[in-house]
C-alpha cells in the first residue's frame, strides 16, 4: 500500500461525496447513467472519458469496492464480480484461447477443479496437476502452451499451504501469468503480488462480506490482465450488483479487526483440538505441527479462520459429531462470524472420487471449521461435547 496502513486505506478510500456531503457512501442503485449529448455520450463509448455508463461495465460502488481491495492487495486495477466462480471462470476464458493449458495445484475448491476438468476441456483447454506436497514437480508439468499457473492457499477444504515465493520464482522463469485464488487469507493477511502473482482473486463472499450476507468475487493485479477480464466481462454479464458492492465495501471497513478475531479464535480451537483424544490430526496454518508451517510464518501475517481436522473412527464418527453439534450452523459457507462446521466429502467435494479426494488431502472423516466471533470458550465447548458422543 502506497501511503496510508491497511485499515486506514480500509476506511478512508471512498468515491466523491454526492451534492448531499454524505459522511458515509451512498448507495447507487442504477442499471444505467444519463449523457450530457450525443458528444459525450459518443466520447464516452469510445471510452475517451473515464464515466459510468451501464452497471454492467462500472458503477460507482462497485468502483469503491474494486479500489479498496487494489489498495490492500497491491494492484494496479481490478474488476468486480457477481460470485468467487464468476470471477474464477472469467479470468481463465478471457485470458485463454483454445488449445492453451493451465498448471493447477490439485487442491483447489470443488467447483474450480469442476471447472478446470469438465467445462475448460470443452474448449479444448487442458490442466495438470501437481499435490501440494510435490512442487518440485511443477516445472515437468509446464507444456509450451502452459500459459497459467493457478493455485490457492491455504487450500479450501484441507488449508494446505503453497509457497508463494516459489510460485512467482517459476512463473517469471517460464513467462506464466501466476493466478492465486487468496480467499482464505483475505487481503489483510496476506498479499500474493509481493510474491510474484500477477492476478488475485477473492471470493468475496467469505471474511470479505464475513457476515455471510451477499455474494460477490473480485480479481486484482496487473492493468493489462485486468483489461482483457474487464472486456470479456462488459460483454458477457458476470457483474456484481450495486448493492453487494456497497455491502462489500462497507465490510471492508472492519476487515482487519474482524480478521484478528476470528484469527485468534480459530489458533485456540486448533489448539484444543490437538489435544482432544478422539481427533486423529489437526491442520492450521500457525500451529507448529502444520506441515508447511514455516512457509505460513513466512507469507501470511496471522493463520485464517479455517481449521480442518481428522476425527477418529472415519465416516461414521464423522457423521454423529456433526449431528451432535448444537452451536455452531452445519452450513456451506465459511468465513461467517458464525462458526460453520462442514464435512467436505459429503458436501462440497462429493463430486470428486476417491482418488481424486486423496489427491486433496481430503479423507472420509475430514472436517473443516470456519471459526466465527462467538465467544471461543462457547465454540469450544460446542466442539468438545460433540466429540465425546
Ligand atoms: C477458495 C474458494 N474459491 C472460490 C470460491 C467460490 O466463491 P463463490 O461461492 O463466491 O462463488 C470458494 C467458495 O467457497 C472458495 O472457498
Amino acid at each position: 500500500m502506497d501511503d496510508k496502513n491497511f485499515e486506514t486505506e480500509a476506511i478512508r478510500t471512498q468515491i466523491e461525496r454526492s451534492q448531499f456531503l454524505e459522511h458515509s457512501s451512498p448507495l447507487y442503485l442504477t442499471s444505467s447513467f444519463v449523457f450530457e449529448d450525443a458528444e459525450d455520450m459518443r466520447a464516452s463509448f469510445a471510452e475517451e472519458k473515464e464515466r459510468n455508463i451501464y452497471s454492467r461495465f462500472t458503477n460507482p460502488n462497485i468502483s469503491e469496492f474494486v479500489a479498496k481491495i487494489c489498495k490492500m492487495e497491491g494492484a494496479e486495477d481490478g474488476y468486480a464480480f457477481a460470485t468467487g466462480m464468476s470471477a474464477v471462470f472469467s479470468t481463465f476464458a478471457a485470458l485463454l484461447n483454445s488449445g492453451d493449458h493451465i498448471v493447477s495445484a490439485r487442491s483447489v475448491f470443488g467447483s474450480t477443479h469442476t471447472l478446470l476438468t469438465k467445462f475448460l476441456p470443452k474448449w479444448n483447454i487442458t490442466t495438470s496437476y501437481f499435490k501440494v506436497n510435490e512442487v518440485d514437480r511443477i516445472e515437468s508439468l509446464i507444456q509450451a502452451n502452459t500459459k497459467i499457473l493457478y493455485a490457492e492457499s491455504p487450500t479450501n477444504p484441507a488449508v494446505d499451504i503453497l509457497d508463494l515465493e516459489l510460485l512467482g520464482n517459476i512463473a517469471k522463469k517460464h513467462n506464466l501469468i501466476l493466478v492465486i485464488d487468496n480467499c482464505f487469507a483475505t487481503p489483510y493477511l496476506q498479499n500474493p503480488i509481493k510474491f510474484g502473482a500477477d492476478l488475485v482473486i477473492h471470493s468475496a463472499t467469505k471474511l470479505i462480506d464475513g457476515q455471510g450476507r451477499v455474494l460477490g468475487g473480485v480479481v486484482a493485479g496487473n492493468k493489462e490482465l485486468i483489461r482483457e477480464i474487464y472486456l470479456f466481462s462488459r460483454n458477457t454479464g458476470p457483474a456484481l450488483s450495486p448493492f453487494n458492492a456497497w455491502v462489500l465495501s462497507k465490510s471492508l471497513e472492519t476487515l482487519a479487526v474482524r480478521v484478528d478475531k476470528h484469527c485468534e479464535n480459530a489458533l485456540k480451537v486448533a489448539e484444543f483440538l490437538e489435544n482432544n483424544k478422539n481427533v486423529n490430526w489437526v491442520k492450521y496454518p500457525f500451529l507448529r505441527s502444520h506441515p508447511q508451517y514455516k512457509v505460513a510464518i513466512k507469507q501470511m501475517k496471522l493463520g485464517g479462520n479455517v481449521v480442518a481436522f481428522e476425527i477418529k473412527g472415519g465416516v461414521e464418527a464423522g457423521k454423529s459429531f456433526l449431528n451432535a453439534i448444537k452451536l455452531c450452523s452445519l452450513s456451506a459457507n465459511l468465513g461467517d462470524t458464525r462458526t460453520i462446521v462442514t464435512h467436505p466429502a459429503s458436501t462440497t467435494h462429493s463430486k470428486l472420487n476417491e482418488a481424486e479426494f486423496l489427491e486433496m488431502g481430503i479423507t472420509d472423516g475430514l472436517v473443516r471449521i470456519s471459526v466465527g466471533l462467538e465467544n471461543v470458550n462457547d465454540i469450544i465447548n460446542d466442539l468438545k461435547q460433540a466429540l465425546v458422543e
